[in-house]
């Protein structure tokens, strides 16, 4: 493999490096790409959620829904757009190409190894950070 290239493959599957760590930038990622329909503390009052044709759901209800564990594994794949909900859904996520870019592996609660992106990991921390309990 050509030295370059053998590096960036390297960078690109390494584990984000925790700068402020993974639910601080996580903040970052949801103002940035999510709250102006979740809203800013993710409980669907976004300013995008009026003109939405569709109901934008609170998100902070999702440990008590799912019978009290954050449902880690769904919430990744539909971020970074493996399961087409309707509002995420249509040709690609409006976040897919945010998303892309940056793979790392990690290991579901149930130990299912997942690659996805490190600001996907990211906003999920922050997610399930804002759980109400
Ligand atoms: C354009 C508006 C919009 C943006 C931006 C948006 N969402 Fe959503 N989201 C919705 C809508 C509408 C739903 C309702 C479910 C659906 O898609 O039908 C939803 C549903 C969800 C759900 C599923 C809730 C459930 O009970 O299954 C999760 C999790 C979620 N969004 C996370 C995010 C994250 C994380 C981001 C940012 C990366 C984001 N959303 C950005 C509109 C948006």
């Amino acid at each position: 493999m050509r030295p370059l290239l053998a590096a960036a493959l390297a960078t690109a599957l390494m584990p984000l490096p925790l700068r402020a760590g993974p639910v601080e930038d996580g903040r970052a990622v949801w103002l940035d790409a999510c709250a102006s329909c979740h809203g800013p503390a993710a409980r669907g009052d976004g300013p995008m959620a009026e003109i939405l044709a569709m109901p934008v759901p609170d998100l902070t209800g999702l440990t008590a829904a799912n019978g009290g564990s954050f449902p880690w594994l769904r919430v990744v794949h539909l971020v970074d757009g493996r399961s087409g909900l309707r509002g995420h859904g249509g040709p690609m996520p409006i976040f897919g190409a945010l998303m892309r870019g940056d793979a790392v592996a990690a290991d579901a609660p149930d130990g299912t190894p997942v690659i996805t992106s490190a600001r996907v990991l990211a906003v999920v921390a922050w997610l399930e950070s804002v759980q109400e309990r």
